[in-house]
């Protein structure tokens, strides 16, 4: 039978492991855990170092500072900050070189964007793309806030986070780890989880710089935008992480445009450090520099982890760029650069003070510490989980489930539990049973994980019955258990293809079935028509307290709120981008990604972009547009409100989307997301809702000019429930 699921983890770990084949398997060798028991001292000195109080500088006073200790620096010491010292020489995924006299230490840059990765005593909460579809800014940050203060107590100076790659094609193994596939929304999900890691005094880290939109073959093929494109969907995540003041931004594997992204002038010096103005350190992504002069010269400024490839011993740095420097190819002053925006950027997040020694291992647990600084992060772990839990079909109110009216329950689907090998198997590889993160070097490790029927059992289990099939076959058996149920749980995942199977004998059997999907990105759902399929309600990657989020959705203490953040097709071929097997393609789609595509092709998608069910019902009206300087330059400001009732039975939260349809000269999709918020309205009560769109939301980028403009004419705001669920429109005119 045909695979129906899209995002299959699989195409992560293949390329994943392809690249890093020798070291996954050397560290899980060495990775036989034993625990060892916290000492007191230990934790106390780890949260007392971890003051929060970090008083965060602008990027003036820190060069200023910097200054003063790199002028103090030989040629050698400053080259010897730029370079790492190797995979696996110390204790974290990157480790650069330290000097002393003056002193500048070695900074420790660990993986991943969703919590600590190689760590024990950490907490491994939703991924990137569940952040998304909480589409929720306050969330999102204070899910920075909990990963930095984690972070700093490891003693950690950097995260290798967030991610901002665009889900561009749906099977993309990595897709789960960024934030969707609308730069606006992933501009801001990037924005936020800066400011929050980088409010504990962490460095974040913007990554992959750009063009890394697929796995397969990403060490070596081209990925080919063009102009428009590149400032417009692509770079635009990453012009909002500058201006959160982001100090390092990540360069990706591959090509742009046929030259490689770590010596890239174009990315690197042209677009990031001149247009956007960063004044951070760019860093390799492992192994991914090329060359010693080009990569310099064209803006590399740290080259990770320091080998030319793992183990190798030698660098494209170190002695080889000393060595460019003496000959002439390299100017020492760049070089100097290149040091300054990395000792700036320690200065700015105040790393100079108090910063907590490194006190874990990556590869060596006999030197970890093992010092436990999850405090109590899980709270906020299953309020997001449910916040980022879409209800996407909900017949008859069959949700929330009302306890008193049930007697029989069946929960049936591996991924309904867990088991040893999928918790315990490093970096989630070989994940099996329940799904609640994806796989490679963007995980954290499980403190637990609270499967689907723990978090069932924990809430309903003494009220109702509860029967069990855990596995994906056996149909006879699972239809059977379905038909003396009252109602079906099906959980599902997208690591298998086997799933749907599971899901028509239980559906056909039970007429109250209930799908749960635990996936990695969008997913094809040919059976969501079954009419005995009465809720599908898709938890995503909602991390450690998996089954509680659930049960809080599902037995409706909390009412979901979340929304899509990319659009599930009805086809697979409805989607203009898939995996590109060839060295060099086109994003040939264009500006046109995601429901942008759907919208301007009028394809009919299953579920669109910004969709999501409540429990609730919101009323919206009285839409109102003011211009406060109704010209179109860059001064431009317009404010648009609306008007949200909650006009049902249950308090709940809404999360209006602000779409703007730009003049015909801009010549832009039909509409595009530029605003959004989340609200939490009480039954019965509204609330006024504004929107501010000023240069960056209501430009385009122009290939004649090169630049951004805000084009005059006739402009519509649409405010609605989702990309297809407008609810109230308006117009204003810029002159
Ligand atoms: C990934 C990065 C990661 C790095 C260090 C690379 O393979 O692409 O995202 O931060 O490894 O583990």
């Amino acid at each position: 039978m045909k695979l129906y699921f899209l995002s299959t983890a699989v195409v992560t770990t293949t390329f994943i492991y392809q690249s890093y084949a020798l070291p996954f398997d050397q560290a899980e060798e060495e990775f036989s855990y034993t625990r060892k028991l916290l000492s007191e001292i230990d934790v106390q000195e780890a949260v007392k170092q971890a003051s929060p109080l970090i008083n965060i500088l602008s990027w003036d006073e820190s060069y200023a500072k910097a200054k003063m200790l790199v002028d103090q620096m030989s040629l050698e010491q400053k080259v010897n900050i730029t370079t790492g010292i190797g995979w696996q020489t110390g204790p974290c995924v990157g480790n650069n070189g330290r000097t002393t006299s003056p002193d500048f230490p070695e900074l420790c840059l660990q993986d991943s964007p969703l919590g600590m990765r190689f760590a024990d005593g950490v907490s491994s909460g939703v991924a990137g793309i569940n952040a998304a579809a909480s589409f929720d800014r306050a969330a999102i940050r204070k899910r920075g806030e909990y990963m930095g203060e984690e972070f700093r107590a490891k003693g950690a100076h950097i995260q290798l986070g967030p991610s901002m790659n665009m889900l561009r094609a749906p099977e993309a193994g990595r897709n789960w780890e960024a934030f969707g596939e609308d730069p606006f929304l992933v501009g801001v999900a990037s924005a936020e989880t800066i400011t929050g890691i980088q409010s504990q005094g962490v460095m974040a880290v913007a990554k992959h710089l750009i063009g890394n939109e697929q796995e397969t073959n990403r060490l070596v093929h081209s990925a080919n935008i063009d102009e428009r494109t590149i400032q417009e969907v692509y770079l635009w995540p990453f012009a909002r992480s500058v201006e959160a003041g982001v100090a390092s931004v990540m360069c990706a594997y591959n090509k742009i445009n046929g030259v490689y992204a770590c010596e890239s002038d174009y990315a690197i010096n042209k677009l990031l450090k001149g247009q956007l103005g960063f004044k951070g350190f760019v860093q390799s992504d492992w192994s991914a520099t090329h060359s010693t002069v080009d990569s310099a010269n064209n803006g590399l400024d740290m080259t990770m982890p320091g080998d030319i490839s793992f183990y190798s011993g030698d660098s494209y740095f170190g002695k080889n760029l000393t060595d460019a420097v003496q000959a002439g190819r390299v100017q020492e002053d760049r070089v100097t650069d290149m040091v300054m925006r990395i000792v700036a950027s320690w200065y700015k997040l105040g790393q100079d003070q108090n910063f907590p020694n490194t006190n874990f291992h990556s590869f060596r647990p006999e030197l970890d510490k093992h010092i436990d600084v999850q405090s109590d992060h899980k709270n906020l772990i299953r309020e997001m989980g449910a916040a980022s839990t879409i209800l996407l079909k909900n017949l008859e109110n069959i949700l929330p489930l009302r306890t008193s009216g049930i007697k029989k329950m069946a929960i049936i689907g591996s991924d309904a539990t867990t088991n040893q090998l999928g918790l315990e198997c490093e970096d989630h590889g070989c994940a099996s049973g329940s799904i609640a993160s994806g796989w490679g070097s963007g995980t954290s490790r499980y403190p637990y994980l609270v499967s689907p029927l723990d978090g069932i059992r924990a809430r309903a289990g003494n009220i109702i019955d509860i029967t069990e099939h855990l596995r994906d076959d056996d149909l006879p058996v699972a239809a059977e258990l379905a038909s003396k149920a009252n109602i079906a749980i099906v959980c599902v995942n997208a690591n298998s293809g086997e799933e749907y199977i599971t899901i028509k004998a239980v559906a056909d059997a039970n007429e109250n079935t209930i799908v749960v999907i635990h996936s990695v990105g969008p997913i094809l759902m040919p059976w969501s028509n079954h009419p005995n399929i009465k809720a599908i309600v898709l938890p995503g990657l909602p991390g450690q307290e998996s089954g509680n989020s659930l049960a809080d959705i599902l037995f409706g203490d909390v009412n979901p709120s979340g929304r899509l953040p990319y659009t599930i097709a009805k086809r697979k071929e409805d989607y203009p981008a898939k995996i590109d097997h060839g060295m060099s393609f086109e994003y040939s789609e264009g500006i046109n990604i995601g429901y942008r595509w759907f919208d301007k092709n009028g394809i009919e998608p299953l579920y669109e972009f910004g969709y999501g069910l409540s429990y609730t019902s919101f009323e919206y009206r009285d839409i109102n547009i003011n211009l406060n300087q109704g010209t179109a330059n860059d001064n431009v400001d317009v404010q648009a409100s609306v008007t949200i009732a909650n006009t049902g039975m249950v308090d709940g939260a809404e999360v209006p989307q602000a779409y703007i349809t730009f003049p015909e000269i801009a010549d832009e999709p039909p509409k595009l997301l530029r605003g959004f918020e989340k609200i939490f309205l009480g039954k019965g009560s509204e609330q006024v809702v504004n929107f501010s769109f000023r240069k960056t939301e209501l430009s385009y980028y122009s290939v004649e000019s090169h630049q951004w403009v805000v084009p005059q004419g006739e402009f519509k705001v649409h405010i609605g429930s989702s990309s297809r669920n407008i609810r109230s429109s308006a117009t204003f005119t810029l002159s």
